[in-house]
């Protein structure tokens, strides 16, 4: 009804003839206000002439730019218009003028006609067929929905748009009110203009809304993918961003943290399928509550992994020059050995490939074995770590521990590597006669592993869970004997044997190396400290019985201490003399004693050869009323037993020639003791002296206490070689005795160590009846025909 009052209203005052302006880029709408400027004199003419009327115009929109110089004809301009009436006019200075005008109708040309220089049309009125509301109102909805649609998605024209939209019904101003917000091209406006009826204008402002959200949506959705295509890691960031917010929330603010050791993981110069497995592990750690235990083994395990040198590598230094320098510097004497040491280096210096054998150092402790392995890794330039293998019985310590296992840790060898900050070192692998085994596996299958250069280069941790690369790795053991060590590990080593050293090396080793190194340790001045050479020897020879100079070395470190004391204390330097070194070392442990060197019936003295070195093993034998039978005690072994019951056999044989009656061995036991009894003794080594022994308690004849002995005894009197002459006569000279009695067998092996033959006399034998001329004197004036060698020999 509002719509007919108004078109009433309009059909009444509307003339039939009425001044033209084309517009160039808007179509005006019934109802529409919108300002205009107008600069062409016809048409500010025709402008003024509609003033002085009935203040009313047409507006048609023209199809392209027309000036009112070409000549304007129903061609350049829509038939379908709008009659409006002039607002206001305003004058601009420079020329034309600006006029708002309110749209009142639509209207069509049916006539241009251009007189007194003015732009007429005659014009009848268009009225917009009314629909009926059924056929609107899904219209209305639809563009009301649309709006909506078009608020919550962020795309409306205005932020009230809607709202306004909501409440109004009428389909006239719903059409004007949305008309006014929409951008038009001319065509599109045009068309809206020249819709026939109600529903379809509303129809098409439907249309044109639906293609707004569209368009707008779609944009929205190019942006988004964009957003999208952002990099995985930049989304993976966002995700952790959100994430650390939450546990921020809950109070569990680890993830700097975590976020480290992403970014420690990205430089770890490791493997993908390591690499893989260390990722697992840190985002495990993300989902683990940061205070459980699992957390805590988690964050262990990936401490290790980042601690270790992946890839830091040093470079060899294989100048054999250098090498014998800092092998000289280091070491006192061990000619032989640094010479070995430096063929191998030569071996490393040709064969690029890491193919070396591997080094084993054996022989009694304190000899050197350790330093020389971590003076090789000096002249190497090698980073140096140790591995104790001393009374390792499980596996686990050389493969590592799984890491369910609650403190768990990597075995030796990955924990040497850490250590050492490089993945070459070189490893000691120290004691490699100590290794046990039990029910928790055998480590030296673990071991074969390790050494094997085939092997090694994948070694397996269990705790480490991933491969690590062990063949650049320089492996030096060291024993005290190879018996103990498995046949195939025996067969990896290449053993070089170092023996126990003279006094003499002692106190030139001393002199050079262990007062010089005690100096620095315990903070003195080399001319705070004066040890000479008599108070060596007197240390050497009544404090320690060692082949190494391990205990020497502990005792310097003492004096040292003591020198420091007093210079602190009291600003004295000590003098330290035989008479008073008890004061600060204690009594003398071996005293010369006169009865150790005095002679008795029945106490004979052999040596005796133990990883530990060379050592006087006294052997002692009694007789006792009795049937004959033997009696052995002192921890022997089953061949010393044996050995022990060849040498009766040997004296009861040959009772008549050393002047026994055969009656003695029914009447009596022999009882042969070893003192010593805790420790163990094994070997044939003892037969002679046993016999010796066995012979001096048959007959009461002393034996010469300055005579030491070994060699094995068999049935026919022959003395048989022997092991470790070596550590044995070393063993004999520390124990101040002269004469050592050995198998004439081993004499060859000694051909070339004049040093240890120096300063005691070694006789070579053949057969017992020698031994025997030389322990009992009187033997001598008894038997003058010599022995016969020859006939058993
Ligand atoms: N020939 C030597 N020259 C200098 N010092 C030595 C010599 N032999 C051993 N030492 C020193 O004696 C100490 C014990 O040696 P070490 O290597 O531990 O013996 P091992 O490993 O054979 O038991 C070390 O301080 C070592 O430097
Ligand atoms: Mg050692």
């Amino acid at each position: 009804m509002n719509n007919s009052l108004l078109n009433q209203k309009k059909q009444e005052t509307i003339p039939e003839t009425l001044p033209v302006i084309p517009t160039m880029d808007v179509v005006v709408f019934p109802n529409m206000i919108v300002p205009l400027l107008v600069l062409d004199e016809k048409i500010i003419k025709g402008v003024n002439h509609a003033l002085q009327e009935s203040k009313m115009i047409f507006l048609v929109a023209a199809k392209e730019y027309v000036d009112s110089q070409g000549a304007i004809g129903t061609n350049d301009l829509y038939q379908v218009g709008t009659i409006a009436t002039i607002m206001r006019l305003i004058k601009i200075p420079e020329g034309g003028i600006k006029i708002l005008v309110q749209g009142v109708a639509k209207g069509i040309v049916l006539d241009l006609v251009s007189d007194n220089d003015i732009l007429q049309a005659r014009i009848e009125q268009l009225a917009l067929e009314t629909s009926d509301a059924e056929t609107l109102l899904p219209q209305i909805r639809n563009i009301k929905s649309v709006a909506e649609r078009m608020a919550t998605s962020g795309h409306s024209f205005s932020p009230d748009f809607h709202i306004i939209l909501s409440k109004m019904q009428d389909p006239e101003k719903i059409a004007d009110f949305v008309l006014s917000h929409l951008t038009l091209t001319v065509e599109q406006g045009q068309q809206l203009l020249e819709s026939k009826s109600q529903n379809e204008l509303l129809e098409s402002i439907y249309q044109y809304l639906n293609q707004e959200i569209r368009v707008a949506e779609i944009q929205e959705k190019i942006r988004s993918n964009a957003r999208e295509s952002m990099n995985k890691a930049q989304k993976e960031y966002y995700l952790r961003e959100q994430l650390k917010a939450i546990k921020q929330e809950l109070g569990e603010d680890d993830l700097e943290e975590i976020d480290e050791m992403y970014e420690k993981l990205d430089s770890l110069p490791v493997s993908d399928d390591v690499r893989n497995e260390v990722k697992r592990q840190i985002s495990r750690l993300e989902r683990t509550a940061p205070d459980s235990l699992e957390a805590t083994v988690t964050r262990n395990y990936l401490e290790w992994i980042f601690a270790l040198p992946w890839d830091k590598e040093t470079e060899d230094n294989l100048e054999i020059k250098h090498a014998k320098e800092i092998l000289d510097q280091d070491h006192f004497g061990l000619k032989d050995i640094k010479d070995r040491i430096l063929d191998f280096i030569s071996i490393r210096n040709l064969r690029k490939d890491g193919y070396a054998p591997i080094l084993c150092f054996v022989g009694p402790p304190g000899t050197g074995k350790t330093s020389l392995g971590k003076s090789i890794a000096k002249s190497l330039g090698r980073k140096y770590a140790r591995i104790s293998l001393g009374g390792v019985k499980d596996e686990a310590e050389i493969r590592g521990h799984r890491r369910t296992y609650v403190g768990a840790m990597p075995g030796r060898f990955i924990q040497a590597i850490r250590k050492a900050g490089s993945n070459n070192p070189l490893i000691i692998i120290d004691e490699l006669d100590k290794i046990g085994s039990d029910f928790r596996g055998d480590p030296s299958a673990a071991m074969l592993e390790v050494l094997d250069p085939q092997q090694n280069k994948t070694f397996y941790d269990n705790y480490l869970g991933v491969p690590f690369d062990l063949s650049k790795v320089m492996f030096i053991a060291t024993a005290n004997s190879l018996d103990t060590i498995s046949a195939p590990l025996r067969d990896r080593l290449e053993s070089i044997e170092l023996s126990g050293y003279s006094l003499e090396d002692k106190i030139e080793i001393a002199k050079h190396h262990l007062i010089t190194k005690a100096i620095e340790e315990t903070g003195l001045q080399p001319d705070d400290i004066e040890i000479t050479h008599d108070i060596l020897q007197d240390i050497i020879g009544s404090y320690t019985r060692e082949s190494g100079v391990r205990q020497l070395e502990r005792l310097i470190h003492k004096l040292c201490s003591k020198e420091a004391r007093s210079l602190v204390e009291s600003n004295k330097k000590i003098s330290f003399t035989q008479d008073n070194i008890e004061n600060y070392l204690g009594p003398r442990k071996f005293m010369e004693d006169e009865t150790d060197h005095q002679d008795h019936v029945g106490i004979s003295n052999g040596l005796a050869w133990t990883a530990y070195g060379g050592e006087i093993l006294k052997i002692e034998a009694v007789l006792m009323n009795g049937t004959g039978k033997l009696l052995l005690t002192g921890q022997l072994g089953d061949v010393m037993k044996e050995s022990a019951q060849a040498a009766v056999s040997y004296a009861r044989a040959h009772a008549t020639r050393f002047g026994v009656d055969n009656e003695t061995f029914k009447k009596h036991d022999i009882h042969i003791h070893v003192p010593a009894g805790a420790i163990p003794k094994d070997g044939p080594s003892a037969g002679i002296t046993m016999l010796t022994a066995v012979l001096s308690a048959l007959t009461g004849k002393p034996i010469n206490a300055q005579y030491a002995m070994t060699g094995e005894l068999n049935l026919r009197g022959e003395v048989m070689p022997i092991g470790g002459l070596k550590e044995k006569i070393l063993a004999a000279k520390r124990n101040n005795l002269k004469h050592v009695i050995a198998p004439y067998k081993n004499k060859n092996e000694l051909k070339n160590e004049q040093e240890i033959m120096k300063d005691i006399d070694i006789i070579w034998v053949q057969h017992i009846d020698e031994v025997l001329e030389h322990v009992f004197e009187q033997e001598k004036k008894i038997k003058k025909s010599k022995p016969k060698v020859a006939a058993t020999g």
